[in-house]
């Protein structure tokens, strides 16, 4: 199976003034395209593998061979995880749907919400990603993954992500991840991220 560069739904531009054209444009169309090339390279050497997508693959990782297991988690995550963060970024949608009220029930408040999140995004130390997921109990939980490891990989299911790498924010905030991370809320896409959370608990 070869996986190709998903294309972004919207222009590079579109997120500005949070997330800046030249980062966008080459953290989708080096960084990403360097996971999906590698992902490729990797499953080459096993053409006998069947895999019905990428996600199923993250699930089952102890499926595949030793050999290459390491090349697709990570590559195989990188792959995934930028797939799944550009389709969640949008802006000026309100927060609305289902995952308000669960929202709300889980952490009290949105802004309790924002809090917990913020400082679980700050406190990752190094490369790697915060998440919104449903959990094993059918319960939202915000979690940090390093590097590219996907939540798909220890049985959660995404609702909303953040990338922490710095390829993801550096060129426009440096090293104040605190900034970006406070501006990434003006460009959440709440009604992608209310798909995601109706779809996780069916
Ligand atoms: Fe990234």
């Amino acid at each position: 199976m070869k996986f190709e560069l998903p294309k972004l739904e919207y222009k590079y531009d579109s997120l500005e003034p949070v997330i800046d054209e030249q980062t966008m444009t080459i953290h989708h169309d080096k960084h990403h395209q360097a996971y999906t090339d590698k992902l490729n390279a990797a499953l080459e050497k096993h053409p006998e593998l069947k895999i019905k997508n990428a996600e199923e693959m993250l699930k089952n990782l102890n499926k595949i061979p030793e050999d290459i297991r390491t090349a697709v988690k990570n590559n195989g995550g990188g792959y995934v995880n930028h797939s799944f963060f550009w389709n969640i970024l949008k802006k000026d949608v309100r927060l609305n749907g289902k995952i308000k009220n669960e929202i709300e029930k889980k952490f009290k408040s949105f802004d309790k919400f924002k809090e917990e999140f913020t400082s679980a995004s700050i406190g990752l130390f190094g490369s790697g990603w915060c998440w919104l997921v449903i959990n094993e109990n059918r319960e939202l939980e915000i979690i940090t993954t390093a590097n590219q490891d996907s939540p798909l990989s220890i049985g959660k299911i995404p609702v909303l992500v953040i990338d922490l790498w710095e390829h993801a924010y550096y060129l426009k905030y440096q090293n104040k991840r605190a900034e970006y991370i406070s501006a990434f809320w003006d460009v959440v896409d709440w009604d992608k991220v209310n798909k995601n959370f109706v779809n996780a608990v069916k």
